[in-house]
């Protein structure tokens, strides 16, 4: 069966969103992968199909329910006993690319987006779901972290990227040990608007092109991301990880 991802929402008209366009929505039309979208209100068991309820301990804002929360599992894990259910949210794992790699070697992803304040701790406990963060930052709900978890996933998956670059190559790629931001790239003209693309690339030098590249990245990474570039260098040798 192919890598499926398997989405449990409150607004599942978001669904397949930008997951339909370019290379992910080619692999999911290719059936690569395949993406169900699940709508939790349809697990709301009360006259006014109510998903949510307030704080114990007040407070302003609504929780989703654990039952109805529960239902919605219940019935994704049955239809999937193998995949890898995941809660995001601000508090969860923050996302990178060893994750996604860890991902797409998962059987397939349950994502439960939040909404409201968030979702009753006992549901969570109970599936022992993993939590996964985009940033640190708050979103409105957990759908766009869902989208850019599974975007970030489905192009790992043999066949989506096509033609396009190796992976490896780009930031956070295994090229370089993953820990570089990517190159500049150029395209025709040699000479656009006064700006001549670097001579180092015109000449067709494998070995010079790849110096060049790493030259660059290495410059790039140091001015922007001071964290990765001590880990690159060995200043850092815990491998990035907080101890
Ligand atoms: N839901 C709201 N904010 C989020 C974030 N930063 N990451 C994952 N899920 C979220």
């Amino acid at each position: 069966m192919a890598w499926t991802a398997h989405v449990l929402t409150l607004f599942p008209e978001v669904f397949p969103g930008p997951l339909g366009a370019s290379l992910a929505g080619a692999g999911l039309d290719k059936g690569l992968w395949t993406l169900s979208v699940t709508d939790i209100r349809n697990f709301a068991t009360n006259r006014h199909r109510s998903v949510d309820d307030t704080p114990y301990g007040g407070g302003g804002g609504m929780v989703l329910r654990p039952d109805v929360v529960d239902a919605a599992l219940e019935t994704a894990k049955r239809a999937q006993p193998a995949a890898k259910a995941v809660y995001l949210t601000p508090r969860g794992r923050p996302l990178c690319q060893d994750l996604a790699r860890a991902l797409v070697a998962a059987e397939g992803l349950i994502l439960l987006c939040g909404r409201y304040e968030g979702v009753d701790e006992r549901v969570l406990e109970k599936h022992a779901l993993s939590e996964v963060s985009v940033g640190d930052y708050v979103l409105s709900g957990g759908e766009l972290a869902a989208m850019v978890v599974v975007d970030s996933v489905v192009r790992l998956l043999p066949g989506v990227m096509g033609n396009a670059a190796s992976p490896k190559e780009e930031s956070f790629g295994s090229g370089f040990g993953g820990l570089l931001l990517e190159h500049p790239h150029y395209t025709r003209p040699a000479v656009w608007q006064g700006r001549a693309v670097p001579a180092e690339l015109q000449n067709g030098h494998h070995a010079e092109i790849r110096a060049w590249r790493r030259r660059q990245a290495e410059a790039m990474t140091q001015a922007r991301r001071p964290d990765l570039w001590r880990v690159y260098s060995g200043e850092d040798d815990t491998g990035g990880r907080e101890t």
